[in-house]
């Protein structure tokens, strides 16, 4: 186990970057040549376990990108690579995307307070912190009906997602050319309405996605935590408050016969496209310990859905997308495999999350720190030295 440690350190150090007093990490140096959002809270993560003053750095050069809206952007420019493959796309903005990702900052911050209870470093990202949330609840949900929108299918983190196949008007089987042409469509009408979020969901792409729900849940608890070490009594009630409302938002607009799916349109219609996103309301403790139990039993131990060589596949098996080669259509990712292991442990399921753990283990030591990897081969897809398999190191210690 040592012997990952040390790797993932190595990892993470090569892919560092400093820009005046901001430093941060690439997800890949060739592939992924800037910061990304949750990308930097999984750096966060990982490197709270080596050195906390440098996962503090991740995060402070993260908000320092802050919108004035309380948004923070999903990629921030903060200079050009030598080389790269990633291609240029036009944000309406110079130096950073104009759209978010899921707001995984309050977990992160949270996990760096663990290891060395500086409430100096919390109550200096409390106020990003808060920005940032407000505007989730607020602009990301106009209407308030205690869920929050994501106006891009990248928003969610995973781009190609077949989560986002009928929003997109695409059909199950295509190509990641076709799919990379309709969400280039989609932010040529977001620049239009400069990215103001409600007109931009209304008229163009009205998705609520569960797993970006359960971490706004599970980081608003985090958040509440933050506020009540801080003395911000007041806050802090707000903030859990706002996780029960969810949570009950959740359950009413997206559970069906015990699965919780993402939903589109004025009317909640439900995506129900089999993706590991099933099983992201365990991460927040969103689904009873029964539905929590059928997802078990259906679906993570099914071998016909999800309990494949290598686990966890993205995409069901069963389910008309998958593609073991698709991007973020059926192979394993590593961020997800975190937050369903998180979740398994919340719901004592110890035996699966050490299987899932051995799983992300082989895989890296088969096929190295990739982006993707086939579910059945265990083969790595996608950019090289990519930074998530660092997670098993938080993995290994909960
Ligand atoms: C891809 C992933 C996204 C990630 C980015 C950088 O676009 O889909 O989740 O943040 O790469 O790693």
């Amino acid at each position: 186990m040592q012997d990952i440690k040390t790797k993932v350190y190595e990892l993470m150090l090569t892919n560092r970057r400093q820009k005046g007093a901001y430093q941060y990490t690439l997800p890949s140096p060739y592939s992924y040549p800037y910061q990304w959002l949750w990308d930097s809270c999984f750096h966060a993560i990982i490197l709270s376990y080596y050195n906390t003053g440098d996962a503090k750095k991740e995060l402070l050069s993260l908000v320092a990108k802050q919108f004035e809206s309380g948004m923070i952007p999903h990629m921030n420019y903060w200079q050009e690579p030598q080389k790269t493959k990633f291609p240029k796309i036009d944000w309406g903005r110079k130096n950073s995307s104009s759209i978010t990702q899921p707001p995984m900052l309050a977990y992160a911050t949270w996990q760096i307070y663990q290891k060395d209870q500086d409430l100096e470093f919390l109550s200096n990202l409390y106020g990003h912190m808060k920005r940032f949330y407000d505007y989730l609840l607020k602009e990301r949900d106009p209407r308030t009906h205690h869920i929050a929108g994501i106006l891009n299918p990248d928003e969610s983190g995973e781009d190609d997602s077949p989560r986002f196949d009928q929003p997109l008007n695409l059909p199950p089987k295509q190509t990641i050319k076709q799919n990379y042409k309709k969400r280039l469509e989609l932010i040529k009408k977001n620049r239009e309405c400069n990215f103001d979020a409600p007109f931009c969901m209304k008229n163009f792409f009205w998705v609520k996605d569960v797993p970006f729900n359960s971490i706004l849940v599970e980081n608003l608890k985090l958040l509440s935590l933050i506020a009540a070490k801080l003395n911000f009594d007041k806050e802090s009630k707000y903030y859990h408050q706002k996780t029960l409302l969810i949570k009950n938002a959740m359950r009413k607009l997206m559970l069906e016969d015990g699965i919780f799916w993402s939903t589109y349109g004025k009317d909640y219609k439900k995506i129900k496209v089999k993706t590991w996103a099933i099983f992201s309301p365990l991460f927040a403790k969103v689904a009873t310990e029964q539905e929590a139990k059928n997802l078990i039993k259906n679906f993570f131990l099914n071998p016909d859905e999800f309990y494949l060589p290598f686990i966890l596949p993205t995409t069901s098996k069963s389910d008309p997308a998958f593609d073991p080669k698709g991007f973020w259509r059926g192979p394993i990712w590593m961020s997800t495999n975190w937050i369903v292991f998180k979740g398994l442990k919340n719901y004592g399921f110890t035996a699966e999350a050490k299987y899932l753990l051995d799983s992300s283990l082989k895989l890296l030591e088969k096929s190295g720190f990739r982006e993707q990897y086939n579910p059945f081969t265990g083969g790595g897809y996608g950019a090289r030295n990519f930074t998530w398999g660092g997670l098993v190191v938080d993995m290994l210690e909960n």
